[in-house]
Protein backbone atom coordinates (compact mmCIF):
# COMPACT_ATOMS: atom_id res chain seq x y z
CA UNK A 1 0.00 0.00 0.00
CA UNK A 2 1.21 3.43 -1.04
CA UNK A 3 1.83 5.95 1.46
CA UNK A 4 -0.31 9.04 1.09
CA UNK A 5 0.73 10.65 4.91
CA UNK A 6 3.89 10.27 6.74
CA UNK A 7 4.56 11.48 10.48
CA UNK A 8 8.17 10.51 11.88
CA UNK A 9 8.90 11.50 15.65
CA UNK A 10 6.21 14.41 15.68
CA UNK A 11 6.31 16.49 18.64
CA UNK A 12 4.30 20.14 18.90
CA UNK A 13 4.12 22.21 21.90
CA UNK A 14 1.84 25.61 21.84
CA UNK A 15 3.96 28.44 23.61
CA UNK A 16 6.93 26.66 23.64
CA UNK A 17 9.45 28.57 26.02
CA UNK A 18 6.58 29.68 27.84
CA UNK A 19 5.74 28.98 31.51
CA UNK A 20 1.95 27.71 30.05
CA UNK A 21 3.30 25.84 27.50
CA UNK A 22 1.46 22.85 26.30
CA UNK A 23 3.07 19.73 25.34
CA UNK A 24 0.32 18.69 22.82
CA UNK A 25 1.49 16.11 20.90
CA UNK A 26 5.05 13.64 21.22
CA UNK A 27 6.97 10.79 19.97
CA UNK A 28 4.09 10.50 16.73
CA UNK A 29 4.93 7.55 14.18
CA UNK A 30 2.26 7.14 11.81
CA UNK A 31 0.98 6.90 8.53
CA UNK A 32 -2.00 6.98 5.72
CA UNK A 33 -2.83 5.06 3.23
CA UNK A 34 -3.72 6.00 -0.30
CA UNK A 35 -7.40 5.16 -0.32
CA UNK A 36 -7.79 4.21 3.18
CA UNK A 37 -10.77 5.52 5.38
CA UNK A 38 -8.67 6.64 8.78
CA UNK A 39 -10.85 7.03 12.09
CA UNK A 40 -8.49 9.33 14.83
CA UNK A 41 -10.10 9.14 17.74
CA UNK A 42 -9.48 10.04 21.75
CA UNK A 43 -10.78 12.44 24.21
CA UNK A 44 -10.90 15.82 24.17
CA UNK A 45 -7.51 17.23 24.34
CA UNK A 46 -6.41 13.72 23.29
CA UNK A 47 -4.12 15.61 19.93
CA UNK A 48 -6.14 15.27 17.46
CA UNK A 49 -6.99 18.61 16.33
CA UNK A 50 -3.54 19.37 16.98
CA UNK A 51 -1.81 16.17 14.24
CA UNK A 52 -4.85 16.81 11.99
CA UNK A 53 -3.39 20.46 11.58
CA UNK A 54 -0.15 18.99 10.26
CA UNK A 55 -1.56 16.74 7.45
CA UNK A 56 -1.75 20.32 5.38
CA UNK A 57 0.39 22.63 7.11
CA UNK A 58 -1.47 24.61 9.01
CA UNK A 59 0.91 23.93 11.88
CA UNK A 60 4.38 22.83 11.34
CA UNK A 61 6.72 20.22 13.84
CA UNK A 62 8.80 21.26 16.55
CA UNK A 63 10.24 18.12 15.97
CA UNK A 64 9.77 15.06 13.57
CA UNK A 65 8.88 14.88 10.18
CA UNK A 66 5.49 15.16 8.25
CA UNK A 67 5.68 14.42 4.02
CA UNK A 68 2.90 14.58 2.13
CA UNK A 69 3.18 12.80 -1.11
CA UNK A 70 6.96 12.33 -0.56
CA UNK A 71 6.65 16.28 -0.02
CA UNK A 72 8.26 17.56 3.78
CA UNK A 73 5.25 20.50 4.69
CA UNK A 74 8.11 22.62 5.61
CA UNK A 75 8.83 22.73 2.35
CA UNK A 76 7.19 26.59 1.68
CA UNK A 77 7.35 26.29 -2.21
CA UNK A 78 5.19 23.41 -1.99
CA UNK A 79 2.61 24.69 0.40
CA UNK A 80 0.09 24.68 -2.73
CA UNK A 81 0.54 21.37 -3.97
CA UNK A 82 0.57 20.11 -0.37
CA UNK A 83 -3.36 22.18 0.35
CA UNK A 84 -4.42 20.91 -2.85
CA UNK A 85 -3.72 17.15 -1.59
CA UNK A 86 -5.17 17.68 1.82
CA UNK A 87 -8.50 19.55 2.33
CA UNK A 88 -9.83 20.20 5.65
CA UNK A 89 -13.30 19.98 6.93
CA UNK A 90 -14.12 21.53 10.33
CA UNK A 91 -16.61 20.97 13.05
CA UNK A 92 -18.42 24.32 13.05
CA UNK A 93 -19.29 25.11 8.95
CA UNK A 94 -20.36 28.41 9.89
CA UNK A 95 -16.20 29.25 9.91
CA UNK A 96 -15.76 27.69 6.39
CA UNK A 97 -18.79 29.17 4.28
CA UNK A 98 -17.98 32.61 3.00
CA UNK A 99 -20.22 32.89 0.23
CA UNK A 100 -23.89 34.16 0.52
CA UNK A 101 -24.84 31.80 -2.23
CA UNK A 102 -24.00 27.99 -2.24
CA UNK A 103 -23.13 27.08 -5.54
CA UNK A 104 -20.87 30.27 -5.10
CA UNK A 105 -19.13 29.08 -2.28
CA UNK A 106 -18.91 25.46 -3.37
CA UNK A 107 -16.84 27.14 -6.49
CA UNK A 108 -14.50 29.03 -3.68
CA UNK A 109 -11.85 26.74 -3.11
CA UNK A 110 -11.16 25.73 -7.41
CA UNK A 111 -11.42 29.34 -8.17
CA UNK A 112 -8.66 30.12 -5.78
CA UNK A 113 -6.93 27.35 -7.97
CA UNK A 114 -7.18 29.67 -10.73
CA UNK A 115 -8.91 27.12 -13.00
CA UNK A 116 -11.16 28.09 -16.20
CA UNK A 117 -14.16 28.96 -15.65
CA UNK A 118 -16.32 25.90 -17.53
CA UNK A 119 -14.06 23.74 -15.07
CA UNK A 120 -14.99 25.23 -12.00
CA UNK A 121 -18.70 24.85 -13.12
CA UNK A 122 -17.75 21.17 -13.64
CA UNK A 123 -16.57 20.79 -10.77
CA UNK A 124 -19.05 22.49 -8.67
CA UNK A 125 -21.76 20.50 -10.72
CA UNK A 126 -20.00 17.25 -9.56
CA UNK A 127 -19.32 17.96 -5.84
CA UNK A 128 -23.16 18.97 -5.08
CA UNK A 129 -24.51 15.82 -7.22
CA UNK A 130 -22.13 13.18 -5.50
CA UNK A 131 -23.49 14.88 -1.92
CA UNK A 132 -26.73 14.93 -3.07
CA UNK A 133 -27.55 18.26 -2.33
CA UNK A 134 -27.91 19.93 -5.84
CA UNK A 135 -31.34 21.29 -4.83
CA UNK A 136 -29.73 23.90 -2.46
CA UNK A 137 -27.09 25.52 -5.39
CA UNK A 138 -29.08 28.86 -5.06
CA UNK A 139 -30.04 28.92 -1.76
CA UNK A 140 -27.97 31.02 1.11
CA UNK A 141 -26.16 28.81 3.48
CA UNK A 142 -27.94 31.45 6.36
CA UNK A 143 -31.03 29.47 5.68
CA UNK A 144 -30.03 25.73 5.58
CA UNK A 145 -29.68 23.00 8.34
CA UNK A 146 -26.16 22.62 10.10
CA UNK A 147 -26.66 19.03 8.14
CA UNK A 148 -26.78 20.67 5.24
CA UNK A 149 -24.12 23.66 5.41
CA UNK A 150 -21.72 21.05 6.78
CA UNK A 151 -22.40 18.82 3.58
CA UNK A 152 -21.87 22.48 1.89
CA UNK A 153 -18.79 22.89 3.59
CA UNK A 154 -17.70 18.99 2.20
CA UNK A 155 -18.87 19.80 -1.41
CA UNK A 156 -16.14 23.14 -1.37
CA UNK A 157 -13.17 21.29 -0.08
CA UNK A 158 -14.50 18.12 -2.60
CA UNK A 159 -14.46 20.52 -5.34
CA UNK A 160 -10.94 20.93 -5.18
CA UNK A 161 -10.83 17.20 -5.80
CA UNK A 162 -8.53 16.64 -3.37
CA UNK A 163 -6.51 13.05 -2.76
CA UNK A 164 -7.68 13.29 0.67
CA UNK A 165 -9.94 15.21 2.83
CA UNK A 166 -9.73 15.26 6.75
CA UNK A 167 -12.69 15.96 8.60
CA UNK A 168 -12.37 16.87 12.34
CA UNK A 169 -15.22 15.74 14.42
CA UNK A 170 -17.26 17.07 11.43
CA UNK A 171 -20.58 15.83 12.66
CA UNK A 172 -20.28 17.49 16.84
CA UNK A 173 -22.92 20.08 16.15
CA UNK A 174 -25.23 17.76 14.69
CA UNK A 175 -28.63 16.00 15.20
CA UNK A 176 -28.41 12.14 14.95
CA UNK A 177 -30.32 12.24 11.57
CA UNK A 178 -27.77 14.75 9.47
CA UNK A 179 -25.08 13.23 11.87
CA UNK A 180 -25.61 9.93 9.78
CA UNK A 181 -25.89 12.12 6.29
CA UNK A 182 -22.82 13.32 6.26
CA UNK A 183 -21.51 10.13 7.58
CA UNK A 184 -22.88 8.08 5.04
CA UNK A 185 -21.67 10.94 2.25
CA UNK A 186 -17.92 10.51 3.72
CA UNK A 187 -17.72 6.80 3.87
CA UNK A 188 -19.21 6.78 0.03
CA UNK A 189 -16.25 9.74 -1.25
CA UNK A 190 -13.85 6.93 0.09
CA UNK A 191 -15.65 4.04 -1.29
CA UNK A 192 -17.29 5.23 -4.81
CA UNK A 193 -14.36 8.08 -5.43
CA UNK A 194 -11.54 6.89 -3.98
CA UNK A 195 -10.68 9.89 -1.76
CA UNK A 196 -8.65 9.11 1.31
CA UNK A 197 -10.62 9.92 4.50
CA UNK A 198 -9.26 11.00 8.03
CA UNK A 199 -11.98 11.00 10.21
CA UNK A 200 -11.39 12.89 13.66
CA UNK A 201 -14.10 11.64 16.21
CA UNK A 202 -14.82 11.05 19.62
CA UNK A 203 -17.74 8.69 18.58
CA UNK A 204 -17.59 5.48 18.68
CA UNK A 205 -20.37 4.89 16.31
CA UNK A 206 -18.26 6.74 13.53
CA UNK A 207 -15.42 4.48 13.88
CA UNK A 208 -17.24 1.02 12.55
CA UNK A 209 -17.19 1.57 9.05
CA UNK A 210 -13.60 2.75 8.94
CA UNK A 211 -10.53 0.56 7.66
CA UNK A 212 -7.89 1.29 10.62
CA UNK A 213 -8.38 3.50 13.26
CA UNK A 214 -5.74 5.34 15.74
CA UNK A 215 -6.28 5.77 19.32
CA UNK A 216 -5.14 9.17 21.29
CA UNK A 217 -4.08 9.59 24.56
CA UNK A 218 -2.20 12.64 26.25
CA UNK A 219 -0.28 13.65 22.76
CA UNK A 220 0.36 10.45 22.23
CA UNK A 221 -0.69 7.44 19.90
CA UNK A 222 -1.74 4.51 22.15
CA UNK A 223 -3.76 1.71 19.89
CA UNK A 224 -4.02 1.31 16.25
CA UNK A 225 -5.74 -1.46 14.42
CA UNK A 226 -8.97 -2.39 12.55
CA UNK A 227 -12.15 -1.30 14.66
CA UNK A 228 -12.51 -5.26 15.24
CA UNK A 229 -9.33 -5.83 16.78
CA UNK A 230 -9.29 -1.97 18.45
CA UNK A 231 -13.11 -2.83 20.65
CA UNK A 232 -11.79 -6.74 21.64
CA UNK A 233 -9.08 -4.98 23.63
CA UNK A 234 -12.22 -3.97 26.46
CA UNK A 235 -10.16 -3.08 28.95
CA UNK A 236 -8.05 -0.75 26.75
CA UNK A 237 -11.07 1.11 25.91
CA UNK A 238 -12.28 1.34 29.28
CA UNK A 239 -9.42 2.46 30.92
CA UNK A 240 -8.94 5.13 28.28
CA UNK A 241 -12.55 6.85 29.05
CA UNK A 242 -13.92 5.59 25.93
CA UNK A 243 -16.91 4.27 25.00
CA UNK A 244 -18.01 1.32 22.81
CA UNK A 245 -19.79 1.58 19.88
CA UNK A 246 -23.74 0.79 20.24
CA UNK A 247 -24.11 -2.59 18.43
CA UNK A 248 -21.02 -3.94 20.48
CA UNK A 249 -22.25 -2.69 23.72
CA UNK A 250 -25.87 -4.49 22.89
CA UNK A 251 -23.87 -7.74 21.84
CA UNK A 252 -21.79 -7.74 24.74
CA UNK A 253 -24.69 -7.20 27.27
CA UNK A 254 -26.42 -10.33 25.06
CA UNK A 255 -23.32 -12.79 25.48
CA UNK A 256 -23.25 -11.73 29.05
CA UNK A 257 -27.18 -13.29 29.05
CA UNK A 258 -25.62 -16.38 27.53
CA UNK A 259 -25.95 -16.26 24.04
CA UNK A 260 -23.30 -17.15 21.73
CA UNK A 261 -22.44 -13.90 19.50
CA UNK A 262 -19.20 -13.48 17.80
CA UNK A 263 -16.15 -10.83 19.41
CA UNK A 264 -16.30 -9.04 15.67
CA UNK A 265 -19.50 -7.33 16.21
CA UNK A 266 -19.54 -3.47 16.00
CA UNK A 267 -22.25 -2.62 14.04
CA UNK A 268 -25.71 -2.72 13.92
CA UNK A 269 -26.36 -4.52 10.62
CA UNK A 270 -23.78 -7.42 11.88
CA UNK A 271 -25.70 -7.46 15.15
CA UNK A 272 -28.67 -8.21 13.59
CA UNK A 273 -27.78 -10.77 10.64
CA UNK A 274 -25.66 -12.94 13.89
CA UNK A 275 -29.00 -12.52 15.81
CA UNK A 276 -31.23 -13.91 13.21
CA UNK A 277 -28.36 -17.00 12.49
CA UNK A 278 -29.11 -17.73 16.13
CA UNK A 279 -32.85 -18.51 15.51
N1 LIG B 1 -4.27 27.09 20.33
C1 LIG B 1 -3.89 26.43 21.44
N2 LIG B 1 -3.12 27.04 22.37
C2 LIG B 1 -2.71 26.38 23.47
N3 LIG B 1 -3.02 25.09 23.75
C3 LIG B 1 -3.78 24.44 22.87
C4 LIG B 1 -4.25 25.07 21.66
N4 LIG B 1 -4.99 24.16 20.96
C5 LIG B 1 -4.97 23.03 21.70
N5 LIG B 1 -4.24 23.19 22.82
C6 LIG B 1 -3.97 22.15 23.85
O1 LIG B 1 -3.30 21.08 23.20
C7 LIG B 1 -3.79 19.82 23.67
C8 LIG B 1 -4.35 19.02 22.50
O2 LIG B 1 -5.50 19.69 22.00
P1 LIG B 1 -6.24 19.28 20.66
O3 LIG B 1 -5.25 18.94 19.63
O4 LIG B 1 -7.21 20.36 20.37
O5 LIG B 1 -6.99 17.94 21.12
P2 LIG B 1 -8.35 17.29 20.57
O6 LIG B 1 -8.56 17.75 19.17
O7 LIG B 1 -8.13 15.81 20.70
O8 LIG B 1 -9.45 17.73 21.50
C9 LIG B 1 -4.81 20.15 24.76
O9 LIG B 1 -4.17 20.12 25.99
C10 LIG B 1 -5.24 21.55 24.41
O10 LIG B 1 -5.68 22.24 25.54
MG1 LIG C 1 -10.20 18.73 18.32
Amino acid sequence: MEKLIEVTNLAYTYRAGAGNAVTALSGINMEVYRGEFLAITGQNGSGKSTLARHFNGLLTPDRGEVFVEGIPITDKKRIADIRKAVGMVFQNPDNQLVSSIVEEDVAFGPENLGLAPEVIRNRVDWALKTLNIESLRLESPNNLSEGQKQLVAIAGVLAMKPECIVLDEPTAHLDPRSRREVLENVTRLNRNEGITIILLTHFMNEVVFCDRMIIMDMGKIIITGTPQDVFNKEADIVRLGLDFPVAARIASGLRAKGLILPESIIDAEELVNQLCLLK
